[in-house]
């Protein structure tokens, strides 16, 4: 299976609708940003790595999204990150440690961006297999 393979499934399993306001915490190299940005129209992307170095690989492989307003990708690990006034149709996080180490704390993190009647979405790794 191409690492692709295993996102582009995840990212159908949210059922995107173009006006969806999304966050991704632990974006990586931004695959996903991809596929959620084009199935947008009016909605907006945001995306959240502590890794600065990921960020701005996952910024400049969107860099089409960014441009037109779509997406916006924030240096920031989850537990700090300050994101204003801002919520969520959609929360998602793949392979992201905390959400397999502290899951109840991770829920409640990622709770706290949620719009009314938000969803979060989450795929766990294997254990050892996560950043
Ligand atoms: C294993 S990679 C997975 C990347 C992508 N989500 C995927 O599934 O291919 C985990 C990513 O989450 C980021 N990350 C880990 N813990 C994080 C946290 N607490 N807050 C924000 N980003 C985090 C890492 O920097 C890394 O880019």
């Amino acid at each position: 299976m191409k690492p692709s393979d295993r996102i582009e499934r995840f990212v159908a399993a949210m059922n995107i609708q173009p006006t969806d306001r999304v966050l991704e915490i632990g974006c990586g190299h931004g695959v996903a940003a991809g596929l959620v940005c084009a199935a947008l129209t009016t909605g907006s992307y945001v995306a959240l790595d502590r890794s600065a170095k990921m960020i701005a690989a996952a910024a400049k492989r969107n860099a089409a999204f960014v441009d037109d307003g779509r997406a916006l990708f924030v240096h920031a690990g989850m537990e700090a990150a300050e994101l204003g006034r801002a919520r969520f149709d959609k929360v998602f996080a793949m392979r992201v440690r905390l959400f397999q180490d502290e899951p109840e704390r991770a829920r409640e993190l990622a709770e706290r961006w949620l719009a009314p009647g938000g969803r979060v979405f989450v795929e766990y790794d294997a254990p050892g297999g996560a950043a």
